[in-house]
């Protein structure tokens, strides 16, 4: 399992002041040298926190693995194409939402995926994660669709209240982790995970790589600093 920090609200903050810092490469750089796998950033099509020279500068110093999170605009697909990543993470986008509030509703996007989106990487380096609901339909699409990732949206388990809501939501994580196995996708995860909810996803979810976390990580940072924060999730993945 690796860990994956999404730097995105590093420039939240960044442009809350409209100034130069806290800079989100900086941060990136902390989160490698204290043993990140890699670096996750979403580029919105409102810029809302990472900037086009972000993503450029991202590019030149991240070391590890670069996943660019985005939607599937013939922008977004542009930029990415220029900026060579290890990976895209394909997500819904909605003008109006806070964070990426589901996974993609495969059955509607599946043509456009399969007819412009995916021949666009066929001869590039770039592997393609779909972030999908645990649900079997959407990742039985994704396996037909022949992709080389799926990430699991965890966001319902995170949000869960209960003892018993969490462990419905952790039997369909699972399930869906196996189905995704068996089409021989690549199975990550993310949204909403904490140092709290970690420990019981990848006790019960199994096949689990990369495990991107940005919204909890980087808060928890402001009181003990981004090195020691990185390397407490570290603790748990590599336990
Ligand atoms: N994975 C995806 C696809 C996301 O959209 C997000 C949120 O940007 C994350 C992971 C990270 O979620 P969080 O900020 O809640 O850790």
């Amino acid at each position: 399992m690796r860990l994956l920090v999404n730097i995105d609200h590093v420039a939240t903050l960044r442009n809350a002041r409209g100034e130069g810092f806290p800079d989100p490469i900086e941060a990136a750089k902390v989160c490698e040298d204290a043993g990140a796998a890699g670096i996750v950033f979403h580029l919105r099509g409102d810029r809302r926190h990472i900037r086009d020279d972000d993503v450029q500068r991202l590019k030149e110093s991240v070391s590890g693995i670069l996943n660019f999170e985005m939607a599937a605009s013939e922008e977004m697909i542009e930029i990415s194409l220029e900026t060579d990543p290890d990976l895209i993470t394909l997500v819904p986008e909605g003008r109006e939402e806070l964070t990426t509030e589901g996974g993609l509703n495969m059955e509607k996007v599946f043509d456009d995926f399969e007819n412009r989106v995916f021949p666009a990487y066929k001869d590039t380096r770039t592997k393609i994660s779909l972030f999908v609901d645990p649900n079997p339909k959407d990742i039985e699409l994704s396996g037909n669709l022949g992709t080389d990732a799926i990430e699991l949206h965890t966001g319902t388990f995170a949000n869960a209240t209960n003892k018993e809501d969490q462990m419905y939501e952790l039997k369909r994580l699972a399930k869906a982790a196996e189905l995704a196995k068996s089409f021989g996708m690549t199975v990550n995860a993310g949204h909403g995970l904490n140092l709290e909810n970690l420990p019981i996803l990848i006790e019960n979810v199994p096949y689990l790589e990369d495990i991107s976390i940005g919204h909890a990580l980087i808060s928890k940072s402001v009181f003990w600093g981004l090195e020691r924060t990185v390397k407490e999730y570290l603790k748990i993945l590599n336990k």
